[in-house]
């Protein structure tokens, strides 16, 4: 490991102290370098959590929707889609908009989110957004036809009849069904191959409306909720599976094998369960042929494990930046921060001293404190005249680390 500065060093230790202090089960360390970069990633927050404050007592649902349940006053929060890093843009996303929130209900006080329970909404708006659609069996039936599957297979009675019926195989478990897939991929690519002529490629959400075919519309989109929970991998698990099965080809961030190309954050991998199965199952044949030339084992998904694997995988985009504190200086005075706190945060008369922090912040608990604060800023802004303090990109990262840094606090 390369030697650490000591701010550096004091920030990870606080992070490590949160951590260990919230006792969060989601809670995945993972160290990332990459030449120019250092990032810590971590997910904090319970996504079923989330969806329990989410659906009761933050009331969130009577604005919001999430893929169609719930209220429609606000836009609905499976649609929306986080650019990278996901829980900064989250909780960028939820500042800039909460002037408009709060509008709407102007006798009410503003839910507030603790640290924990802004953790936990983070993730679950993360899951959320990363949901299956629900397939279309007409446009399944297609696929099914397409892709030359009944040539071999029937569904219901309609194809050929050389390889077992399909209709049971998905039915009510779509996970089932994509580890089916995948497991039978491995021997049947040559015979495929020699009845299609080439290998059946899956596109968009052709592999959703495939499942929703063959299970007669009973399967339940891959990662659809479940009354209020979201159905999701286990990124813990996940990552022990990746490291048994995926590790000898793969490598994140640079650890791992490099038969098959880097999986790690800056890899663009679809966020559903329907998607990834389809990039697995067309790269079916590529791994085939790395199996036999590297004598390694043509790693089989039982279960869920296709869920955790990629749970894991998209976690990693879900990474707190480390801040620079330099440009956290020039955001805090551009976005206007510094005309109420003053220039280094030191306080005026129309907002309290930042500077030196009693407890280092966390993006989390930045977006917390925020998100407490926020009426109470938007009543002075207004007083003043000035104008909603909106933010972008990495600003809140940069800020995190501008708060922290003490160094010329006065
Ligand atoms: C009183 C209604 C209301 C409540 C309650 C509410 N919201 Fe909103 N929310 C809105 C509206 C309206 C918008 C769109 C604002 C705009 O257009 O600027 C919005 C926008 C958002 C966005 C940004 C979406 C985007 O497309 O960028 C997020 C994220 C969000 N809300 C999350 C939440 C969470 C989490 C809660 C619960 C803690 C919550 N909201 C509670 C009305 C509400
Ligand atoms: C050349 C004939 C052939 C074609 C074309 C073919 N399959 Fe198969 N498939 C088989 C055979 C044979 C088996 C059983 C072999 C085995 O168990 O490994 C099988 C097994 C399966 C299984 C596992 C069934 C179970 O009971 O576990 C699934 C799922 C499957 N195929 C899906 C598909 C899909 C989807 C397509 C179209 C993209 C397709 N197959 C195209 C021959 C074919
Ligand atoms: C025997 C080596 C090997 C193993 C084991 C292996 N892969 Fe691969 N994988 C490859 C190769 C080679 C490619 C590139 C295929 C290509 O270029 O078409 C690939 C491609 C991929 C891709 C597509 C990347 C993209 O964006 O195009 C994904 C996703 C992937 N593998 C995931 C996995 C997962 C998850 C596991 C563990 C369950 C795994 N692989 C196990 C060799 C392997
Ligand atoms: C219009 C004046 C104003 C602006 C602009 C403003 N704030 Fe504030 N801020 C306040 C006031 C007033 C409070 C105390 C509000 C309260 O406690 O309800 C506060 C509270 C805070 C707190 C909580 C302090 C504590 O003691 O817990 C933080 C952190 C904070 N602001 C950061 C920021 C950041 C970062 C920006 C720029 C994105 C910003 N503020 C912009 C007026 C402002």
């Amino acid at each position: 490991m390369a030697p650490m500065s000591s701010s550096r060093q004091f920030v990870l230790w606080c992070f490590g102290a949160l951590a260990a202090t919230l006792v969060l089960i989601g809670i995945l360390v993972f160290e990332y370098r990459a030449p120019a970069r250092r990032h810590v990633l971590y997910v904090v927050g319970v996504p079923e959590k989330g969806a329990e404050l989410f659906f009761g007592q933050k009331h969130c649902s009577g604005c919001h929707a999430i893929n169609g349940r719930g209220g429609s006053i606000g836009p609905d929060l499976a649609t929306i889609h986080p650019a990278r890093p996901a829980m900064a843009w989250l909780a960028t996303a939820l500042w800039n908009h909460a002037p408009a929130m709060w509008r709407r209900v102007p006798n009410e006080a503003p839910p507030q989110l603790d640290q924990e329970e802004m953790a936990h909404i983070l993730a679950f708006l993360y899951r959320a957004s990363a949901s299956d659609i629900q397939g279309d069996p007409r446009v399944g039936s297609l696929v099914f036809s397409l892709k030359g599957c009944i040539r071999c297979h029937s569904v219901r009675g309609q194809g050929g009849n050389s390889a077992p019926e399909l209709s049971k195989v998905a039915a009510g478990d779509s996970v089932a069904w994509v580890g089916a897939m995948w497991t039978h991929a491995q021997h049947m690519i040559g015979p495929i191959t020699r009845e299609i002529g080439a290998w059946p490629e899956f596109q968009g959400e052709e592999m959703s409306h495939l499942i929703a075919f063959v299970s007669d519309g009973q399967s339940p989109a891959l990662d659809a909720f479940a009354g209020e929970t979201a159905l999701r991998g286990d990124a813990q698990h996940g990552w022990r599976v990746f490291q048994d099965k995926c590790f000898a080809c793969h490598s994140v961030a640079g650890k791992g094998g490099h038969v098959g190309p880097e999986l790690g954050p800056d890899r663009e991998l679809p966020h559903s369960t329907s998607r990834f199965a389809a990039i697995l199952w067309n790269h079916a044949p590529a791994m085939v042929t790395r199996v036999q030339q590297h004598s390694v084992a043509m790693p089989t998904l039982e279960g869920g494990e296709i869920k955790d694997v990629l749970t894991f995988l998209i976690s990693l985009e879900y990474f707190e930046p480390s801040g620079s504190p330099l440009l956290g200086e020039r955001v805090f005075s551009e976005r206007g921060c510094a005309r109420c706190h003053g220039p280094k945060g030191e306080g005026t008369s129309q907002g309290p001293r930042l500077r030196p922090t009693p407890n280092a912040y966390t993006l989390v608990s930045l977006a917390s404190t925020l998100w407490n604060h926020g009426p109470g800023m938007a009543a002075r802004a207004q007083q003043l005249g000035a104008p909603w303090p909106t933010l972008e990109g990495t600003d809140l990262g940069d800020l995190t680390g501008f708060l922290n840094d003490s160094g010329n606090a006065k």
